[in-house]
């Protein structure tokens, strides 16, 4: 038989895996000379080249033998000590009932929590909009999704209330909730304290779980409490996520989970069967650099040049937009939301004219499980250059411009 077309191998789940059409897009943008506003890239700018240097000679030198080799599935002992210590000056409670397990970046945390805690047809909460890595991760246990609005103060916990009691009448039973609750990507907003302690309290009536995914916490542009979910609820029931990825490199695909220890221990099983374990040599790599304060220092770094370019994005913006688009002002993170004046007009079909001028962005319905966002598109600020950042907003204003006529 002919191998043209090999679709009789292929097993079902495949179909489930939506390719990310960000993944999609940076080929297309990396193959021509466009701005892309698209990924979430760090700013290479932020990369601590010469410190890491440094470190990967004394770890090879001083601990070689045991970094270039296998390690434990929950990682590396002395970086999971130094990861605490990290968390615990962040705010991140990490209780004498949690345990911390080391992920390859935190995407392969959400495919672990999907492998393990999600069977088909199971509720799952995401907001609207929500990230689209987890999304397309948790979409391959075919949950039901439920879809919650956002505002400026986060996921609406009212509305998610009204939702949950329609549901439990109906006799069915959220399992877990998904949420990015400080500088949130691609909204760019922060849920309010208030918001975050009526969540950790429909959790607790409802009994579901909630999955905080925190890349972010570090860039916020304005004074924010950033106090976690997971220090908020006392029962065990937040599984926080996070990762070095945005805050030293995510070259080094590093995240990891604090779960309550029976979670991590269905976790470590998973991982197990994915990848063994998260590379030894980069879990040495960032245990010397939390522990000499490389870590801290890009962040500071980063966070300065972030707020500027979310500046020369916003003033951009209000400089060239066409009359009509809404964005979002974002408190913290990496993105800006961008709405169209009009109702019926899609951003992914506009993707190719707007590629063909030279920009490129997100569509935004990937990020809505609801099947709503055609209007919308998600802009990264954190990549390009400033003169970039003003170059790409004059085109994609034209682009728009020129759709409306
Ligand atoms: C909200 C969110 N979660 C998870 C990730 C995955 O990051 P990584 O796998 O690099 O840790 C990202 C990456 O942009 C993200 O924005």
């Amino acid at each position: 038989m002919s191998m043209s077309n090999v679709s009789r191998f292929i097993a079902r789940r495949v179909e489930l895996m939506r390719s990310s059409e960000i993944r999609e897009l940076l080929k297309i943008v990396g193959s021509r000379k466009v701005i892309s506003l698209a990924g979430g890239l760090p700013d290479p700018q932020t990369f601590p080249k010469e410190e890491l240097v440094r470190i990967c000679s004394k770890v090879l030198m001083e601990r070689g033998d045991s970094a270039l080799q296998y390690s434990p599935t929950k990682g590396v002992d002395e970086f999971r000590y130094e990861l605490i210590k990290f968390l615990s000056n962040k705010g991140v409670k990490v209780s004498k009932d949690d345990d911390l397990i080391v992920t390859t970046g935190s995407q392969q945390a959400l495919h672990i929590i999907a492998l393990t805690l999600i069977d088909p047809k199971d509720y799952v909460v995401m907001e609207l909009p929500s990230y689209l890595g987890a999304i397309n991760a948790f979409r391959l246990s075919e949950p039901n999704f439920i879809g919650i609005p956002l505002d400026d103060d986060g996921m609406n916990t009212d509305i998610l209330e009204v939702r949950l009691r329609r549901l439990y009448a109906e006799g069915k039973k959220v399992k877990l909730l998904y949420t990015i609750p400080i500088a949130h990507n691609p909204a760019g907003v922060t849920m309010s304290l208030d918001r975050r302690k009526h969540l950790v309290e429909l959790a607790e009536k409802y009994d579901f779980l909630i999955v905080e995914d925190d890349p972010y916490s570090s860039f916020t542009y304005e004074p924010t409490d950033t106090t976690p979910l997971k220090s908020l609820s006392s029962s065990g029931r937040v599984i926080y996520v996070s990762t070095l990825s945005k805050i030293l490199s995510p070259g080094f695909r590093i995240g990891w989970i604090v779960a309550h220890n029976d979670i991590v221990k269905e976790f470590e099983k998973c991982k197990q069967s994915l990848d063994l374990h998260t590379p030894t040599f980069t879990q040495y790599l960032s245990a010397e650099a939390l522990r000499t304060g490389i870590v801290n220092s890009v962040i500071e770094k980063a966070k300065a040049i972030y707020k500027r370019k979310k500046d020369v994005m916003l003033e951009a913006l209000e400089d060239y937009m066409v009359p009509g688009c809404w964005w979002s002002r974002p408190v913290g993170g990496l993105f800006v939301m961008l709405r169209l004046p009009r109702e019926d007009m899609n951003t992914s079909e506009m993707l190719l004219d707007a590629i063909e001028a030279g920009v490129a962005y997100v569509p935004g319905a990937s990020f809505y499980v609801d099947g709503s966002g055609a209007n919308t598109m998600r802009l990264n600020f954190s990549y390009p250059k400033e003169e970039q950042i003003v170059e790409g907003i004059k085109i994609l204003s034209n682009v728009i411009k020129s759709r409306l006529q």
